[in-house]
């Protein structure tokens, strides 16, 4: 075969999300922009703050030497440290730049996460619904996932994930603001799983890790702070970036920390930079680096998600869609009318709307809708799915 088995199958289920925002490229050329509703990719319609472009400016105009050079693995102490500074704030944990690594957005400080804690064969609990990639990443460092259902307002299962935990259980993924939920997981729930998770560390004779992905801790709604990992979770590692919350998903800046609590951190941190090193990314973006260093307390308009998730949550509860009302993120993740939501989908796919099958979250009957878009697209969208909610009798 021309290609490695392993590849062959994850092409073959590869993503649905991918199928529907290319759809929504064909459509647009036939139909025109303003005539697709394209809900199905998370990728931000916001520019980045204006404090990021005139660090860029400043920067070309006064360049630093050696700026553009190979830098140590873990990227600029300058960077690390303005990062440390902030989650030792939020936290009250002992942080510093000696536990962050700057990585090629959240997507590499999963990898280097996963790589730097997992034996072949060790199994990494997932919780329905997931983002996608998380199956594909432990699969990268001879993981085995396992999936854990979520509770029905979505919060984390806790009984679930004790009954679920074994002799190689070796991490949980979290992810708050969920994508694609928005939900925030409280603290009482971080708690919980902090000592489920602890007693099952003695008990097994090694540490079992919380990797808490939160790309959107800084999207988060009405006053709802994220509860600091950190402070509620002694064995965990926090991955995260700058896609989302500066709206530079382009530019693969992001970074990893653990919590200093962790016993034998510094070998943690040393297998963490090795990783990143060795999986190829070698450093973080350079210019970047520099770049959000001076951005750790900005982010894009919050107030412009919050306006829409509002527009979008009320309007289609009105119409009768059941939804958990989101507290971040800018995601709505509804029932689906139909029990099957591959027909919903065709059906709304046929009305040039687009959304993604909860099958794709490992979570059917439900469908995603990303509204990280104009608000004009939803205004116009409304009218259709008040279209597909009379035909399928909502309400
Ligand atoms: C939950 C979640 N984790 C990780 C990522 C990857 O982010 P990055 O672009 O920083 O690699 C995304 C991107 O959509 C996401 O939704």
């Amino acid at each position: 075969m021309t290609i490695a088995r392993a590849m062959k199958e994850q092409m073959g289920g590869s993503s649905l999300i991918r199928k529907m925002f290319e759809e929504g490229e064909r459509l647009k050329k036939i139909y025109g922009e303003d005539k697709v509703y394209d809900f199905s990719l998370g990728n931000p319609n916001l520019e980045p703050p204006q404090a990021f472009l005139d660090g860029l400016r400043e920067l070309a105009l006064n360049p630093v030497p050696g700026m553009h050079r190979y830098m140590s693995n873990a990227g600029y102490m300058e960077t690390r440290s303005a990062i440390a500074e902030v989650l030792a704030e939020k936290s009250g944990k002992p942080v510093t730049g000696e536990h962050v690594i700057m990585t090629v957005g959240a997507s590499g400080a999963l990898n280097c996460a996963l790589k730097a804690i997992l034996d072949p064969g060790d199994e990494v609990i997932i919780l329905a619904p997931f983002f996608v990639e998380y199956k594909f990443y432990i699969a990268n460092h001879g993981g085995v996932h396992r999936i854990v259902d979520t509770q029905e307002d979505f919060q984390i299962d806790i009984a679930a994930i004790e009954e679920a935990v074994n002799p190689h259980t070796r991490a949980v993924i979290i992810n708050t603001p969920n994508n694609p939920t928005g939900v925030i997981y409280t603290a009482s729930s971080l708690e919980a799983l902090n000592t489920v998770l602890q007693t099952a560390s003695e008990k097994y004779g090694r540490p079992i890790y919380v990797i808490s992905d939160e790309p959107y801790a800084k999207i988060a709604y009405d006053g709802v702070e994220v509860p600091p990992v950190f402070k509620h979770v002694r064995n965990s590692i926090l991955v995260t970036s700058h896609s989302k919350d500066l709206a530079l998903p382009g530019e693969r800046i992001g970074y990893l920390a653990a919590n200093p609590d962790i016993p034998e951190v510094d070998l943690l941190m040393g297998a963490l930079t090795l990783a990143n090193r060795v999986l190829g990314y070698v450093n973080a973006p350079a210019l970047m680096q520099r770049l959000v260093a001076r951005l750790q307390r900005e982010s894009v308009d919050i107030a412009a998600y919050q306006d829409k998730r509002d527009l979008f949550y009320n309007s289609l509860t009105d119409m009768g869609y059941k939804i958990v009302k989101p507290q971040g993120a800018f995601y709505l993740f509804p029932q689906s009318p139909t029990p099957d939501e591959m027909e919903f989908v065709q059906m709304a796919q046929k009305k040039n709307l687009l959304v993604v099958p909860g099958t794709s979250f490992g979570k059917p009957g439900y469908f995603r809708i990303s509204y990280c878009v104009d608000r004009k697209i939803i205004e116009n969208s409304l009218p259709v799915f008040q279209q597909l909610a009379d035909e399928l009798g909502l309400k």
